[in-house]
């Protein structure tokens, strides 16, 4: 898409979550609302102090609250009126920081409002939110740094965008390392035809602009992010009225986790152990539906161990790198990354091309 082009859809999206949507009950697919209740009783409670005018205007097609974030700070792509934002500035503690930018001014405002009435009501003396109107691709723009941020969030914001390599390459900037984006996104089975990203309502429902969601897979390669580890995902059926123009294409509201772990690449596979030290994730820890992590002893990939050992996981684990002659296993991307296949089977996929386990050299 043309940098023009690429205006006219920034202004067609801020048109139509600053004007057309009055609230969440105006939209017309049910890409962008919350399906999973599959939620803490930590994010729940937060979710139950949310002022109702901002939860009314919540327009997200996920559930992006991660593990282990006691006094970090989170930044929020397109955060709309700000509901994640609040949440997750309860779960961050008063020592954490939450900042949102959103580029459509009556949302971003919509947040503002409520900044102070949040800190009250979590006890705080003093807001620990921001907001700031702008645009996810020139975070530069809004005053964010190289290097200062802990973890990214986004719902359903970057299939708005018509460069998701550009967010992408924003969000590797700004993360430090061993930062992490957790964000829920649509997602499709196959490119959709230039017709239907032209058309407003499709692509303003997050239908239009969807990922094929292997091109998430080439973009985290090419800027540098491990691969992405699928978190959930769920099929929604797209309405009868706005079907026509997507022939067979399929589509899924999924939430994935990118890891900036840059050098990841030297470490070999391990012996992991979760100590169980996650408030509220006593006894597991789900980085991702192919990797859950007990206080039982597993063996991971090379990839899955460098994510852990560079992220803020890594003191709740621990490491054994494999003996030299050990068999470990390889991770198949393609597979731990398919939101359909998940779907489907709401397991493992098959594992027809899953590669053989390669051994340690010596
Ligand atoms: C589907 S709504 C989701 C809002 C919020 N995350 C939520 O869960 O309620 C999409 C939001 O993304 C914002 N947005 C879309 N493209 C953006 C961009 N390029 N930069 C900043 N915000 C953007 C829109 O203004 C809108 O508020």
């Amino acid at each position: 898409m043309n940098t023009e082009s690429a205006e006219e859809v920034k202004e067609s999206v801020k048109a139509y979550y600053g004007k057309t949507l009055k609230s969440s009950d105006d939209l017309q697919s049910n890409a962008c609302k919350l399906g999973e209740k599959q939620m803490s009783n930590a994010v729940e409670s937060a979710l139950k102090l949310v002022h109702k005018e901002v939860s009314s205007k919540f327009y997200g097609c996920g559930l992006v609250a991660p593990e282990a974030i006691d006094g970090l700070h989170i930044l929020d792509l397109g955060s709309g009126s700000g509901q994640d934002c609040f949440v997750l500035s309860k779960l961050v503690g008063e020592h954490g920081h939450v900042t949102g930018v959103d580029m459509t001014k009556e949302q971003v405002d919509i947040a503002n409002k409520y900044v102070e009435y949040h800190a009250e009501q979590f006890g705080y003396s003093k807001p620990n939110t921001d907001f700031k109107l702008g645009e996810m691709e020139r975070l530069f723009d809004v005053g964010i740094q190289d290097r200062t941020i802990d973890i990214i969030i986004s719902n359903c914001v970057v299939n708005l965008t018509a460069d998701k390599r550009v967010v992408l390459k924003e969000a590797y900037r700004v993360l430090k390392d061993g930062g992490e984006v957790y964000f829920s996104d649509v997602y499709t089975d196959t490119k959709l035809p230039e017709e239907v990203r032209k058309d407003e309502v499709l692509w303003g429902e997050g239908i239009g602009g969807a990922l094929h969601w292997k091109e998430l897979i080439e973009l985290c390669k090419e800027v540098g992010f491990s691969k992405p580890y699928l978190v959930t995902a769920r099929p929604f059926v797209v309405e009868p009225h706005l079907r026509q123009p997507l022939g067979k294409a399929q589509f899924v509201a999924a939430t994935y986790r990118l890891f900036k772990a840059p050098n990841r690449s030297e470490k070999v596979a391990s012996r992991v152990t979760y100590k169980g030290t996650i408030e509220d994730n006593p006894n597991e820890l789900k980085l991702s539906v192919h990797n859950t992590f007990t206080r039982k002893t597993k063996v991971v990939s090379a990839d899955v161990a460098g994510v852990l050992s560079a992220s803020r996981f890594s003191k709740h684990f621990e490491f054994q790198p494999l003996e030299p002659g050990t068999t470990a296993p390889v991770d198949d991307v393609c597979i731990d990354a398919d939101p359909f296949a998940y779907c489907a089977s709401n397991k493992v996929a098959p594992g027809a091309c899953c590669p053989k386990p390669v051994k340690v050299e010596n």
